[in-house]
């Protein structure tokens, strides 16, 4: 049965593509942010995973106000990005790894999950980001990748418990499917954060540390909030917590937490970043 070793989380700003570009990464501005991450990517590289189930939001470049899953699940051999007007060069292609994929989608919709599959689609900064940032010089070449996206752009919007759950019954998915293959979990986007409007620019790290702290293990106090609550918390971009949420959702049994930073602000959002693994 395929192990699931791990859960991590990280925020997947479109400015920290372009400082990776721009080799801004020991700047005062960046370098505390940029720290965080060598831990992580040892941590990687000493387990070994041959697959990351990547959750993530498209922001605009697939699917949009016009379009709009709920949840979906990539489907392809390969995946593309695309430049979405942030700065951030194009990367190169992304591995995928379909027989997983499938047996999710499979499991899901016998257990009353239905997710938008994608046979062919292109990944935004909320994938392209996290997997640059974890894998630098293009190694995450070197594992599989199965992004599923999250509606955090458009009401109405998956309640957080019911994100949990779809991480859930992922997690059940993974630990079903024959092979002996390692996969490990990412969440991303967050923490607090509000890019446009009145309050543009909110940060809360009281709620982002609580956050932090309840997410190792008990979940299920965040899953009591609404999306309405997590937006007067922590902006309306703290809905991204959705996809901390499934990461958690996919792990079971008691975890510990291997590592934890919190960076604030990055352009306008809290960087939380967490590594749990089963005690
Ligand atoms: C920023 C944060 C995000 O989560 C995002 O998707 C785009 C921009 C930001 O803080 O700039
Ligand atoms: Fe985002």
């Amino acid at each position: 049965m395929a192990k699931l070793i791990g859960g991590i989380t990280t925020s997947h700003i479109p400015a920290i593509g372009v400082a990776m570009d721009k080799h801004l990464e020991d700047t005062p501005y960046y370098r505390d942010l940029f720290a965080i991450y060598p831990p992580i990517r040892e941590w990687l590289q000493e387990q070994k995973p041959d697959i990351a189930v990547l959750f993530y939001n498209d922001h605009g470049l697939e699917m949009f106000l016009d379009k709009k899953p709920t949840f979906a699940i990539g489907c392809a051999p390969e995946y593309h990005n695309a430049d979405e007007g942030w700065g951030i060069n194009p990367i190169p292609p992304v591995t995928g790894e379909t027989e997983l994929s499938w047996h999710i989608v499979n499991h899901l919709i016998e257990n009353d999950f239905d997710p938008t599959v994608c046979q062919d689609i292109k990944v935004d900064h909320g994938a392209t980001v996290p997997l640059t940032l974890l894998w630098p010089n293009f190694t995450y070449q070197g594992i599989k990748v199965i992004p599923v996206s999250i509606n955090c752009e458009r009401h109405p919007m998956p309640k957080p418990s019911r994100s949990f759950a779809f991480g859930q019954a992922i997690g059940d998915a993974i630990r079903s499917w024959d092979s002996d293959q390692k996969v490990v979990v990412l969440g991303t986007g967050g923490l607090s954060h509000q890019l446009d409007g009145q309050r543009a620019g909110i940060l809360n790290g009281d709620f982002d540390n609580y956050c932090m702290d309840k997410l190792v293990n008990e979940p299920e106090e965040l899953c009591q909030y609404s999306n309405s609550d997590l937006i007067e918390k922590g902006g309306a971009q703290m809905v991204e917590l959705a996809m901390w949420l499934a990461m958690r959702g996919t792990m079971t049994g008691e975890l510990k937490e291997v590592l934890r930073n919190y960076v604030a602000p990055i352009s306008n959002t809290a960087v939380g970043v967490q590594l749990l693994v089963n005690t």
